[in-house]
């Protein structure tokens, strides 16, 4: 059955942006008329219903857990967006790992969307690797600093070797220039694929633009404003590049990956048709 399109927005460095970067590019794909579910993934750290200003009465981590049914914890969010938020702090009945029982309602309620948008935390834990390798495509972030672009690069082995034909983008945020962006663009494709036999495509770059903050700070999307900063401009493009071009991979929907990993494991429990 062909899912929604899922895009994972994820880094190896915390703090380079992917919970703006995942909620202006969800205000943006709305804008060009894509119906979009913005997953917050960052399970216990939640950030994006404080970026929108949202209370939320239940969370992704009470779906997973079984215990709330996911229309009860989804909240319309800006341009008609719909976010399923996370927790902003770690409980202990909080699951440890994801389960085909705990993401069986996500499978289900993803099917109206055209866009599925996951917004990860940042490292190498295995809940960030199993939200952004369930996805069709990963969006992988990087700042120019030096630390930031070693830490995607080992996020980026490591999900290669969990999934080898993994579609991922690498988007520059907060780039001084589009020659220090292309120039990253290029290194970074570079060594990927020298070292990791990889293909990264070049998904351009965000500027630094200080409006970003003011935005996080009065709690709205940077791309309602009027005009739109350079960094609205910058994730306009690239909605539309993403509505209008081919998907890499034949859309599949969120965890189609990591479903068929617990059917071949042979997982006891039992997954969803
Ligand atoms: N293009 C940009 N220009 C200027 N500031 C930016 C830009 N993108 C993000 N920021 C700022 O960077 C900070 C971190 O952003 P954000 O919380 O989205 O990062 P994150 O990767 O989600 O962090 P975490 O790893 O903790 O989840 C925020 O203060 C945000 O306003
Ligand atoms: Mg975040």
């Amino acid at each position: 059955m062909a899912g929604p399109r899922s895009l994972a927005i994820t880094s190896g460095k915390g703090g380079v942006g992917k919970s703006c970067v995942a909620l202006n590019l969800a205000v943006s794909l709305a804008r060009c008329q894509q119906h979009v579910l913005l997953v917050d993934a960052d399970l216990g750290l939640g950030n994006q219903a404080i970026l929108q200003s949202l209370s939320p009465e239940h969370t992704l981590e009470e779906v997973l857990s079984g215990l709330c049914p996911i229309e009860a914890a989804v909240l319309e969010g800006p341009e008609g967006i719909v976010l399923l938020p996370a927790a902003s702090q770690l409980l202990p009945w909080h699951p440890a790992a994801l389960t085909p029982a705990g993401l069986a309602p996500l499978r289900s309620f993803e099917a109206q969307f055209d866009f599925v948008l996951v917004d990860t935390g940042a490292g190498l834990a295995p809940k960030v690797l199993d939200f952004a390798g369930a996805t069709d495509q990963v969006l992988l972030l990087t700042t120019p600093e030096a630390t930031a672009i070693a830490d995607a690069y080992a996020l980026l082995k490591i999900l290669l070797q969990r999934r080898p034909a993994l579609a991922t983008g690498l988007l520059v945020n907060m780039a001084e220039s589009a020659k220090e962006a292309a120039e990253l663009q290029e290194k970074f494709a570079e060594l990927a694929n020298r070292f990791l036999g990889a293909q990264i495509d070049n998904w351009g770059y965000i500027p630094l633009d200080r409006y970003v903050r003011e935005a996080a700070k009065r709690q709205i999307p940077f791309t309602l404003a009027t005009p739109p900063p350079p960094a609205a401009r910058a994730l306009a493009r690239l909605a539309e590049n993403l509505v209008e071009g081919q998907p890499t991979t034949a859309p599949q929907g969120l965890f189609a990956p990591l479903w068929r990993q617990f059917l071949s494991s042979g997982s006891p429990e039992q997954a969803p048709t």
